[in-house]
Parts: C-alpha cells; sequence; structure tokens
C-alpha cells in the first residue's frame, strides 16, 4: 500500500508554521509569490532568502517550495540555484508553463531535475493530463490545483483519482500534492481521492480540529469531574 506523505502548509506565515509543525502534523510546506505578498513581504532579494530560510529552519529536515518569480528560462534556472542554495531542504517550484503557454518550462523541469540535481514542484496544474506530463518529465512534485478545478465548474476528485491511476500504471514515482484549499472538506477528500499530500491554509485545520459538540463535551466531563471533587480536601 502506497503510504501517503500527509498536510503540507500553504503559507509563509512563520508562527502558523511553528505552531503546526510543533503538535507534529505538518509534513512540509509551499509558499508561491502570491502568497508571499499576501503575508506582506518586502525587502527585495535578503529579506526574502531571510524568510525562506526561517521556514527550511522551523520544518527541516522536511521539504519547503520556494517558486521562481519570472519566466525566462535562464533566470528561472539562476533563481532555482539560488532557492536550493539557501537550506538543503528548500525545493523549487516552475509553473506547469508561461502565461502564453509554451514547452519551455517542462524542458526547465527536466533539465533540473536530471541534469542540476535540483527537485522541482511544477505548480498551477488544473488537470490530471497536465501532472502526467509534468511527472514524465521528472518532477518530485506535481501540484494540482483542487480549488481551482472546482470554481472552473470541474469535481477536483475525479481529476485527483484520474491522476492517482495514471501515475500508478505508469510507475511514475511524482508525488501528488493538491492545493488551493478552500474547505476543509477538501482535506480528506483528495487524500480519499489519492493525494500523496493536500497542502491547506493553516485556518483549515483549527476548523478540522475544533467541533463545537466536542466542546460541548470536554465541557460537561470538567463539571462534572469537579463535582467528583467537591467537598474533598
Ligand atoms: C499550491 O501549492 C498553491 O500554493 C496553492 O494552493 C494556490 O492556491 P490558491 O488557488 O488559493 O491560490
Amino acid at each position: 500500500m502506497r503510504p501517503l506523505v500527509g498536510v503540507f502548509l500553504d503559507t509563509s506565515d512563520l508562527a502558523e508554521i511553528q505552531k503546526f509543525h510543533s503538535i507534529g502534523i505538518v509534513r512540509g510546506v509551499t509558499t508561491n509569490p502570491t502568497i508571499l505578498v499576501k503575508g506582506g513581504m518586502t525587502g527585495g532579494w535578503k529579506a526574502i532568502e531571510q524568510h525562506c530560510q526561517a521556514i527550511a529552519k522551523i520544518i527541516h529536515p522536511l521539504p519547503v517550495s520556494i517558486e521562481v518569480t519570472v519566466n525566462q528560462p535562464q533566470e528561472m534556472l539562476r533563481q532555482a540555484q539560488l532557492f536550493v542554495s539557501w537550506a538543503s531542504n528548500i525545493n523549487v517550484k516552475i509553473p506547469i508553463h508561461g502565461p502564453q503557454g509554451g514547452l519551455e518550462n517542462l524542458r526547465l523541469v527536466h533539465s533540473l531535475e536530471r541534469d542540476h540535481d535540483i527537485r522541482v514542484n511544477v505548480t498551477a496544474m488544473m488537470s490530471a493530463q497536465q501532472c502526467l506530463l509534468a511527472a514524465m518529465a521528472g518532477a518530485t512534485y506535481v501540484s494540482l490545483f483542487g480549488g481551482r478545478v472546482n470554481n472552473m465548474g470541474y469535481d477536483s476528485r475525479l481529476e485527483v483519482r484520474r491522476l492517482r491511476s495514471l501515475l500508478d500504471m505508469f510507475q511514475l514515482s511524482a508525488k501528488i500534492i493538491v492545493g488551493s484549499t478552500r474547505e476543509i472538506l477538501n482535506i480528506i477528500e483528495w487524500f480519499e481521492a489519492g493525494a500523496d499530500i493536500v497542502t491547506t491554509a493553516p485556518s483549515l485545520l483549527d476548523g478540522m480540529l475544533i467541533h463545537p459538540y466536542s466542546k460541548e463535551t470536554v465541557q460537561q466531563f470538567l463539571a462534572d469531574g469537579a463535582r467528583l471533587h467537591a467537598g474533598s480536601a
């Protein structure tokens, strides 16, 4: 039976990463330029380097994905080499193709994995067929944006299931990351559909853990526990 990897955090928030890592439920972190901007990242490359190193240090030796910020192959290669020099557990996110399509990104993915010994997470994918090609090109991780698939009116679970069976049929070792979480239910429904990893916004983990009826039950236990000891020294 294929072992699942588990939950990644899709955030650059150090406090959230620390919080969930300290209870042992995080298996990695993913970021992208939008996440860094939303997290208030400013200060140029030096600040980005320090922040990514801080994430990598908290979760070491678990992996963290950092995404390239440009679309020119030479510059993407330079950024990839720079990112992996920051920490041994950093891998590089490369979008499946550029803003107008094209094969160049996948060529770079292939070369990073094969010639440069750099682990790649191919990102921004909306279909099992894109992920299959990325896996065939040698990507270590293939990231399917399940929430965006649902937003387009398709059922992301079917796409995950199809991808799982394709990777198994071809015996491809790429790990399936499903991200773009929108609802708490996404986390287990994507695991059930065959994801190795679900990368989630931290707030959904809070929602997954805390249940109003559990609160009420614990309140009752505590109140009755206090009654048991009432009057004793
Ligand atoms: C995955 O690695 C991406 O960072 C991500 O989940 C994007 O999600 P979004 O659709 O919320 O931007």
